[in-house]
C-alpha cells in the first residue's frame, strides 16, 4: 500500500532578526553569517508564542486548507526538542487548542504522542505513522505529524548565529498527492553522544559546535551505507558500473541547522560515495590536490578535530572540491532549492529538514521542472545522536498542492526586531500579555500558572 505526504503547511512567527544587524551587534563580519553559514534572517517567537502554539497554528492551517474535519484525523504526533513539560505531551496542548475551534471532544478518538530525539524525531514520527497506514490500521483516517521548535542558544554563544523558530505539519495518508515513501529502505544509525543536549530545566542547549558538525556527517553517512544495502537488495535501485546511489536520487534534502550545513553534508557524502569511482581519479587530477588523510585515520572525532594540519588541508580540499563543475552540478540540481527557505527563516531543529523539503518543491516547480516521479532522498540528523536516511517518489498529483506554494506571501507581513528588542525577548523579560505584535486568527499563549497546586498549566486562546 502506498503511504506518504499528501500536503504540508508551515507556521513561521512574524518577528525576525536580520543577520547583518546581528553580526554588527556581536562584532562579527556579516559575511560569516550570510556567506559562511547561509543565514540571512532568523524567525523569533513573540512573548505569547510557544512551540505548542506554533504547532497548533500549522495544524489549523492544513485542516482548513484541505477542509478536513477532526473525524478525518486518526493520529496527531508532535515532534519537538523544545518541550516545556516532562510528562504532558505537546500534542495534548495542540488538541486542546484545535478543540477551541472544532468543539470540545472533537479529537477524542485520536491518538498520538510527543516524540523526542533532537532534530531527528520528526523523521521517526513520519516513519511510524507511515507504517500505521501501510499496516492497514488507519481505517480510512489520516495522520498529522507536526515538527515544531524554537531554536534558541545562549546570548553571545557561537550557536546564537543559528537560531530560528517555526512549525511544519505534514498530512499523511494512503493516496498521497506529494510524496510516497519508498518501502523497506529506511535506514538508521545511533550512538550515545554529547554533541548537543539540553539538561532538565535548562532553556538553551550545551553545544560542542564543530564536534556536532562532524558527527552529523558521520552518522548520516553510516545511515546512507545501510540505505544503500537495502536499496540494492530490495531491487529499488540497480547500480551500473561507475554509478553511486546518489545518482539515483533526483533531490537530496538534508537536516539544516543553518543552510550551508546542507552543502557541507552533501560534499561529505559525495566525497565518500565518489572516492571508489573512476570519476574521482579525474576530479583529483583536475583539482591538483590529493585528498588529505588524518594522522590517525581510525581515530576518534576528537583526534580528527585536534589534528590541525589535517583539518586545515581538509578545509582547503573541501573548498576546492565544492568549486568543481562536477560538485556544482549536483549542488544546483539536487540541493540548492531546499536551502532557500532556511536562509530566510533560520534553524527550526526538527522542522528544518521538512521546511527544506517544502522549499525544494516550491522552487524546483518554479523552474518549470516536471517533478512527477522524481526521487527525493532525505538525510535526517538528531544530536545525541541518531541519523535516518530514507526516500520517496513525488506523486502524479503533486501539482495540485505545489502550484499554490508561495513562501514569501506566507511569511508576510514580518516585523524586523531591533537587537535590543530581540535581547529582551531572548531573556524572557516580557510576559505573554506584552506581545510585540497583535496577531489575529491565531492561537496564542495567554498565561502560565505559577501557583503551587497548578504550576505550569498553560492557557491558550484563538485570537479572533
Ligand atoms: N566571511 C565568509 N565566511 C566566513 C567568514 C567571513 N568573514 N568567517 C567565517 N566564515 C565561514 C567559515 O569558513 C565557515 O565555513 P566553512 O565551514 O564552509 O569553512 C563558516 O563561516 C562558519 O564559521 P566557523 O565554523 O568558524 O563558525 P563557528 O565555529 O563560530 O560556528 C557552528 C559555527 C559551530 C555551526 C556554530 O554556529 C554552532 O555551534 N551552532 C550550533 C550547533 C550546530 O548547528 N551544529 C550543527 C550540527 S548538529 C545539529 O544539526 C543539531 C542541531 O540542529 C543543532
Amino acid at each position: 500500500m502506498a503511504a506518504g505526504i499528501d500536503d504540508i503547511a508551515i507556521y513561521i512567527p512574524r518577528l525576525f532578526i536580520d543577520a547583518a544587524d546581528f553580526a554588527k551587534a556581536r562584532g562579527l563580519d556579516p559575511e560569516k553569517l550570510q556567506k559562511g553559514l547561509g543565514v540571512s534572517q532568523m524567525a523569533i517567537v513573540d512573548t505569547n508564542q510557544d512551540p505548542a502554539c506554533l504547532a497548533a497554528n500549522a495544524c489549523l492551517q492544513i485542516m482548513q486548507k484541505n477542509k478536513l474535519s477532526p473525524e478525518d484525523i486518526g493520529r496527531l504526533y508532535v515532534s519537538t526538542e523544545s518541550s516545556f513539560d516532562e510528562s504532558k505531551a505537546m500534542n495534548s496542548y495542540v488538541i486542546g487548542m484545535l478543540e477551541q475551534v472544532y468543539g470540545q471532544g472533537a479529537f477524542e478518538h485520536c491518538g498520538g504522542v510527543e516524540t523526542k530525539f533532537a532534530c531527528v524525531s520528526g523523521s521517526y514520527a513520519l516513519y511510524d505513522n507511515t507504517n500505521w497506514i501501510r499496516a492497514g490500521e488507519a481505517e480510512g483516517k489520516q495522520a498529522l505529524v507536526v515538527v515544531s521548535d524554537i531554536a534558541k542558544y545562549d546570548l553571545g554563544s557561537s550557536g546564537e548565529m543559528t537560531q530560528g523558530a517555526g512549525a511544519v505539519v505534514m498530512l499523511l495518508n494512503d493516496e498521497p498527492r506529494l510524496l510516497a515513501f519508498d518501502p523497506k529502505v529506511t535506514a538508521t544509525s545511533i550512538k550515545d553522544e554529547y554533541d548537543f543536549y539540553r539538561p532538565f530545566g535548562k532553556e538553551t542547549p550545551i553545544v560542542h559546535g564543530q564536534y556536532s558538525n562532524l558527527l552529523y556527517m558521520i552518522q548520516v553517512r553510516k545511515a546512507l551505507e545501510i540505505y544503500k544495502k537495502k536499496a540494492l537488495s530490495s531491487g529499488l535501485m540497480k547500480l551500473e558500473p561507475g554509478e553511486t546511489i546518489l545518482d539515483h536520487m533526483d533531490y537530496l534534502n538534508m537536516h539544516l541547522p543553518y543552510s550551508n550545513m546542507g552543502k557541507k553534508a552533501l560534499a561529505y557524502l559525495i566525497r565518500h560515495e565518489w572516492r571508489q569511482l573512476p570519476r574521482w581519479k579525474k576530479l583529483i587530477q583536475d583539482m591538483g590536490m590529493l585528498e588529505p588523510v588524518p594522522k590517525d585515520p581510525r581515530g576518534t572525532i576528537e583526534s580528527v578535530l585536534g589534528d590541525e594540519e589535517f583539518m586545515a588541508k581538509d578545509h582547503e580540499f573541501t573548498k576546492l572540491f565544492t568549486k568543481t563543475k562536477e560538485f556544482q552540478e549536483v549542488y544546483e540540481s539536487k540541493l540548492a532549492s531546499s536551502l532557500i527557505a532556511s536562509k530566510m527563516i533560520g534553524n527550526l531543529y526538527t522542522a528544518s529538514l521538512y521546511l527544506g523539503f517544502r522549499s525544494c518543491l516550491e522552487f524546483e516547480y518554479q523552474k518549470g521542472i516536471d517533478l512527477n516521479g522524481k526521487r527525493v532522498g532525505f538525510g535526517s540528523y538528531g544530536s545525541g545522536s541518531s541519523a535516518m536516511v530514507f526516500s520517496g517518489l513525488i506523486q502524479p498529483q503533486y501539482e495540485e498542492v505545489v502550484k499554490n506554494m508561495n513562501l514569501e506571501a506566507e511569511l508576510a507581513p514580518r516585523r524586523k526586531l531591533t537587537l535590543q528588542e530581540y535581547e529582551i525577548l531572548h531573556e524572557n523579560k516580557l510576559s505573554p500579555e506584552e506581545p510585540m505584535l497583535n496577531t489575529k486568527r491565531e492561537f496564542i499563549l495567554v498565561d502560565v500558572n505559577t501557583t503551587t497546586e497548578s504550576r505550569g498549566e498553560r492557557r491558550y486562546i484563538f485570537n479572533e
